[in-house]
């Protein structure tokens, strides 16, 4: 999303609005809460989710670009229909406590809210239910923060939603079925958990149209179960940054056939940086490499430094 210009009326907070400072002068009566710019309204410094709901209340039926919600580090919840009748296709809430958000948060733009972008918040857990009918939703982003969990089908009824991004939490479990039923999806971010293994219906994603890329650079991953990636239609597989030993073909060669049915299409699994150990466990891709090998990017041996271009047979020892 674009970041629009911040009119910074936290200074209101600290006593030292001035005459300079316009904006800002029209709200000393309610308190520098929000300032429309545009077709945007920014609330920056905000300090409770009463006093959003009591400012967006003020505010006729309308149908605005973005809520911008900045450097609030006493907001610590947003209550139901928080906008009134202010309705909004971006929401963008960062540097705030926030650690809870109303079921019905966003009521009211269910048919034009396309994108909720929160960044380095106070989110312990996140209240999915919230994002319950927003037909429109395309876009979904939670990123350093402190999830621990992505609950069983986490995403309710999200027709549209293309991206995912819970990027840099501490997110070290991930319910079956978490992804289930969005129809669009074509990204799922984890990149920067504490994610140690990936369970077999993890990605079950159902009957999804777009090839997903799935995400889970610098993570802890050790274990992938067999049928962890089965019936995705993978786009790019990222898993750099693990620690994953070995690459069962059970698990691999499946993902690694169904890229190569997709000719000159993208498509790569990313293993830098994982200790693999070159022994007879992966004789199955070495023996295979030329017909693999253009699908699997930076696999290196731990001991010996090899690349799948330069294994042989003789340099897998158990
Ligand atoms: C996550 O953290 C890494 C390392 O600090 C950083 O490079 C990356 O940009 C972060 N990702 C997001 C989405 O903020
Ligand atoms: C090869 O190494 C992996 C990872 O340490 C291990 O799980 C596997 O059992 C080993 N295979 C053999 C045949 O020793």
């Amino acid at each position: 999303m674009q970041m629009k210009i911040f009119f910074s009326c936290s200074l209101i907070f600290l006593g030292y609005i001035t005459a300079s400072d316009p904006k800002c002068n029209d709200m000393v009566t309610d308190p520098c809460v929000c300032i429309s710019v545009g077709s945007s309204t920014n609330c920056d410094g905000v300090t409770t989710g009463a006093k959003l709901k009591e400012f967006f209340n003020t505010k006729p039926a309308a149908t605005v670009d973005s809520i911008t919600i900045t450097n609030a580090h006493q907001l610590t919840s947003i209550p139901a229909d928080v906008f009134g009748s202010v309705k909004t296709k971006h929401v963008f809430i960062a540097k705030t406590s926030l650690s809870s958000i109303d079921d019905n948060a966003f009521q009211g733009s269910e048919n034009v809210l396309e994108s909720i972008i929160l960044n380095e918040n106070n989110f312990p857990s996140f209240n999915f239910k919230s994002l319950t009918n927003l037909n429109k939703l395309d876009g979904f982003r939670i990123t350093n923060d402190k999830l621990t969990e992505v609950p069983q089908e986490a995403f309710p009824n999200l027709p549209l939603i293309l991206d995912i991004d819970l990027a840099n939490n501490s997110i070290t479990s991930i319910k079956n079925n978490a992804f289930h039923s969005l129809p669009f999806v074509r990204l799922i971010d984890l990149h920067g958990n504490k994610l140690t293994t990936i369970g077999d219906e993890v990605f079950n994603l159902g009957n999804t149209k777009n090839r997903v890329a799935i995400n889970l650079n610098s993570n802890k991953i050790s274990s992938i179960t067999q049928n962890a990636f089965k019936d995705l239609k993978v786009k790019n597989l990222e898993l750099e940054n693990n620690k994953l030993e070995t690459l069962p073909q059970t698990t691999f060669e499946p993902i690694l056939n169904y890229l190569n049915t997709l000719g000159n299409e993208p498509g790569v699994i990313h293993l830098k940086g994982n200790p693999f150990k070159c022994n007879s466990s992966i004789r199955w891709l070495v023996t295979k490499s030329t017909t693999y090998k253009r699908r699997v990017a930076n696999f290196k041996c731990h001991s010996n430094g090899k690349n799948l271009n330069q294994l042989t047979e003789a340099d897998l020892t158990d």
